[in-house]
């Protein structure tokens, strides 16, 4: 039988620091502040108009000044970044060689014309220069929109076309798999037609052959002829730092926009209540700079804490599936976070590949981007951390820029529990609710809700304030909505239950079924087409889709390999479904809807019983039928 907690602690024990959260979250959070470099120091906490949160008006700061010049003061001589390729190529950047390679990077942005404001599209390897683009942005004030290197030309294309970046910072490729990934030719085939961009830069990395065009800069000639002096840009403590793009229930990606003091106070606290990272620590987040993760547990957590931290490019599994457990032995890691769909791989190989390697560096274990299932944690808490590790299970989004709910073992010693997120970060107010927003009883499964205005909360959605509003703050007017299912246990645990809306988590990345659905349907071969996710045992999900042909289209073997490739260009190689059905037409009530807990259902060879017992009485006689002929007509329609 599984103990159902277990206490393993770094030896705090800060009990003041959640009373005086609880007594006042905004003095709470002022005094938090008080722990960055400000040029000017703040006129009010905060304003709230609901539902847009100011942090810290009147202040003034800039978030590279706090993630560089900080440190370099102190000791410059601190590595920052230990980088490996995936070839096992490697560099060493110290805090000194990163504020001059960043300041040289500002100056040659600034010298393309990048002015305070401007938004600048990044679409790079995990390299160190992917670090120097973000940090280069922050410190002439410009708006980093980092776009993550696996995405398709038109995924590009939609969010550069919404961001409007004069400048695109990219590479000739990047190594995946012992392959090459031709990114400057992506980003060519992209922005082909967008006039508004001025300049793209090109880093040398994969060393192939690219074509330079007209607005083609080499990253080269500019950046290391450029001064490596750059004073920082002092912006308000409310200007934008980035837009990230992420997806969400309908159409296209919408532009999560992040300011920057509320932010940077966020993440700075987070990141040492989480992971408490000493002198003698060596990080790794195995998060791309991409995604969320690696923009607040990568870039701006770590320097601001002036950590050391390993930072590689490639798979984790490649060429061997030991590859992670080599560096942690290589480096002596001592906190490693990572993602559930990375150790269900991991897990899968067994446990004498981890044996093998001398882990004993390793104090503490993390985990993001999806629920993580009890045995996974286990065997996380057993096999890697024998039984020494504390492990934080951090619950967040994109929206709310740093940790909500977890583990704390930074502030606090206290039980974990195998597949339970822990409590609420301290200054964050969360609840579990019904359907209008009333407090469940502990043990009721219901919706997340988060209460207050947080310091991380994102300003708006880029250019979309009405979308900022329905999507966030219209199913509960006053309360954020995550977009989560939760139970909280009588001890005040969050267990999360997944998503409570059209939201995928494949691999721990967030997909939108509509996003996969327009892509289907922009091929000539599709009429309809209908995705959901199933339970998939590493992936956590996996994608269904269901597709109505157009006249004249035949399936077969041709047409879905056109189809696999459709998608992969036109959302990424992560939203290809796994399987296809194809069907005369899609299940619908009569409003109109997909009925996508059918398909799920079908996909999952539930019965039908246990679907009626989840839509209203009125659908069920038309599922039932639906379902009948759905059953009937993916026979011999499943070609995967
Ligand atoms: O459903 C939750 C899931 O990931 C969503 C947010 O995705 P994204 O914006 O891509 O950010 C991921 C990295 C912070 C959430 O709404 N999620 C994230 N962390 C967890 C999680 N689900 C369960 N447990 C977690 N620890």
């Amino acid at each position: 039988m599984a103990k159902d907690s277990f206490t393993v602690g770094l030896g705090n024990n800060d009990s003041l620091t959640r009373k005086l959260a609880e007594e006042d979250y905004v003095k709470f959070w002022e005094k938090e502040a008080e722990k960055l470099q400000w040029s000017e120091k703040w006129s009010k906490s905060l304003e709230w108009d609901p539902p847009f949160a100011r942090w810290f008006v009147g202040g003034r700061i800039n978030a590279c000044y706090n993630a560089l010049d900080v440190t370099v003061r102190k000791n410059g001589k601190k590595p920052a970044i230990l980088w490996e390729g995936e070839n096992g190529t490697s560099r060493t950047l110290t805090y000194r060689d990163l504020l001059d390679y960043v300041c040289r990077a500002a100056n040659t942005l600034k010298s393309l014309g990048v002015r305070k404001g401007d938004r600048v599209t990044i679409y790079l390897p995990m390299v160190p220069e992917l670090m120097v683009s973000l940090l280069a942005c922050a410190r002439i004030g410009a708006v980093h929109t980092v776009i993550f290197s696996g995405f398709s030309s038109q995924s590009i294309r939609d969010r550069v076309s919404d961001s409007k970046s004069k400048v695109i910072i990219t590479a000739d490729g990047g190594f995946r798999r012992g392959e090459i990934i031709k990114l400057k030719r992506i980003v060519d085939e992209a922005i082909s037609d967008l006039d508004f961009v001025e300049s793209v830069l090109v880093l040398e990395h994969a060393k192939i052959p690219v074509e330079m065009g007209r607005r083609d800069k080499r990253w080269a000639d500019l950046v290391n002829a450029a001064s490596n002096i750059c004073e920082p840009e002092e912006v308000e403590s409310t200007h934008p730092l980035y837009i990230l793009y992420t997806s969400g229930t309908t159409g296209k990606p919408k532009g999560v926009l992040h300011g920057t003091g509320g932010y940077l106070v966020h993440v700075n606290s987070t990141f040492k209540w989480l992971f408490d990272v000493k002198d003698s620590d060596i990080y790794f987040c195995t998060a791309d700079i991409g995604w969320v993760t690696g923009h607040s547990y990568v870039v701006y957590g770590p320097l601001m804490h002036g950590a050391t931290q390993v930072m590689y490019e490639g798979a984790l599994v490649y060429p061997t599936p030991s590859r992670i457990w080599e560096m942690v032995e290589r480096y002596k890691i001592t906190v490693l976070y990572t993602t559930p769909t990375a150790l269900r791989m991991l897990m899968k190989y067994g446990d004498t590949l981890s044996d093998s390697k001398d882990l004993s560096s390793l104090r503490l274990l993390g985990s993001v981007g999806e629920p993580i299932n009890p045995e996974v944690w286990l065997w996380y808490f057993r096999v890697i951390g024998k039984e020494r590790c504390p492990i934080v299970d951090t619950w967040w989004q994109t929206e709310t820029g740093g940790t909500m709910i977890s583990a704390l073992p930074g502030l606090e010693t206290a039980p974990m529990k195998p597949g339970s997120a822990s409590r609420q970060v301290p200054g964050i107010n969360v609840g579990v609710v019904d359907e209008n927003g009333k407090d469940l009883p502990p043990g009721k499964k219901g919706y997340l809700v988060i209460k207050a205005p947080w310091p991380g909360m994102l300003l708006s959605l880029w250019g979309d304030d009405e979308k900022y509003k329905t999507v966030y703050w219209s199913k509960y007017p006053k309360m954020y909505y995550p977009g989560d299912f939760a139970i909280r246990d009588e001890d005040g645990y969050i267990w999360m239950l997944g998503r409570a809306d059209d939201v995928l988590k494949v691999a721990g990345h967030r997909l939108g079924t509509a996003e996969i659905e327009s892509g289907f349907v922009s091929h000539g071969a599709v009429a309809e087409a209908a995705v959901c996710g199933i339970p998939h045992e590493v992936k956590g999900e996996s994608v269904i889709s269901f597709l109505v042909l157009k006249e004249g289209a035949a399936w077969d073997i041709r047409l879905r390999d056109e189809l696999v490739q459709h998608i992969r260009k036109t959302v990424g190689p992560i939203a290809v479904p796994d399987q296809f059905y194809v069907v005369s037409k899609l299940p619908k009530t009569r409003s109109g809807k997909i009925m996508r807990r059918l398909l799920k259902a079908v996909a999952k060879n539930e019965k039908i019983g246990d679907v009626s017992t989840l839509e209203d009485e009125a659908a069920v006689e038309e599922i039932r039928s639906a379902f009948k002929e759905l059953e009937r007509e993916i026979e011999g329609s499943k070609l995967r």
